[in-house]
């Protein structure tokens, strides 16, 4: 399959106006603050303690950003192409008097200056979207300072693998672990098109952009369940996420 950013950013406009349309509900998520995972506070605890300014790449609703705030940052900006989605997350953070701002650029490209942050988080359905994830590590490196550090917190390489069958998991005929790319058939669809990165190419791209790997894991959660389904292979005995820190001790 060709790559074609181009169809992803349209599918991803396409579905933007829930952002709008899940304003309230999403606002009372940010003002609430908790949506880190166990192994995200577990973690970034001690890092965020530090007050950090942070980069979130791929910010989508933005509600993480109110969580790292909670957690300690003293500042994030979100990056993320949809205009729709920045634009309902920047409007959430003043009206809720955050230190919160987004930016609309096309990652790798994000558009902000070297050496910005200390903390660059993402995640959460963001790296089947990098079609180039030499060109994505790089760019976390250029925006970390000295002694920065990356957070990715995002679904497992094997969980495009499972079938959502509630009897028993299967792997589903149509993919395999070392396939590049898929036709999106959950979200945002519309045509969008899944890369798939494997575990080995993620930490790969990361020590070559120069940042040493502190921790790396796999967790049988999925960090998202499309509407309200469960799946076999969801119940604790296949990876679904992983988490990675990289940068100095
Ligand atoms: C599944 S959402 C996850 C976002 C966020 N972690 C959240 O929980 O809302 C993926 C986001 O990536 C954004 N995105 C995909 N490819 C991108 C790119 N190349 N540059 C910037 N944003 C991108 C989409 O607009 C979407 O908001």
């Amino acid at each position: 399959m060709d790559i074609d950013t181009g169809v992803n950013h349209a599918a991803w406009t396409a579905v933007s106006e829930k952002y709008w349309r899940e304003y309230d509900e999403l606002l009372v998520l940010a003002r609430d603050g908790f949506s880190l995972v166990d192994v995200e506070r577990e973690v970034l605890t001690p890092l965020l303690a530090r007050g950090p300014e942070v980069v979130h790449l791929q910010s989508g609703d933005g509600i993480d950003d109110h969580a790292l705030v909670k957690a300690g940052a003293r500042s994030v900006v979100g990056v993320d192409y949809s205009s729709g989605a920045a634009a309902a997350a920047a409007k959430r953070a003043t009206d809720l008097g955050a230190p919160i701002s987004y930016v609309v650029a096309t990652i790798p490209d994000t558009t902000l200056p070297d050496g910005c942050a200390d903390l660059v988080y993402t995640g959460k359905g963001a790296l089947i979207w990098m079609t180039d994830l030499d060109a994505w590590a790089r760019e976390v490196a250029r925006l970390l300072r000295p002694g920065g550090h990356l957070w990715v917190y995002d679904g497992h390489p094997a969980f495009a693998l499972w079938s959502w069958d509630l009897d028993e998991a299967r792997i589903r005929p149509d993919r395999r672990y070392f396939m590049r790319s898929y036709p999106c058939d959950s979200y945002p669809a519309n045509g969008a098109v899944e890369y798939q990165w494997n575990l080995g190419q993620i930490v790969n791209a990361v020590v070559a952009a120069g940042l040493p790997i502190r921790h790396l894991g796999e967790h049988p959660e999925p960090f998202w369940k499309m509407g309200e389904m469960e799946a076999a292979a969801w119940q604790g005995h296949l990876p679904n996420t992983f988490s990675l820190l990289a940068g100095p001790r």
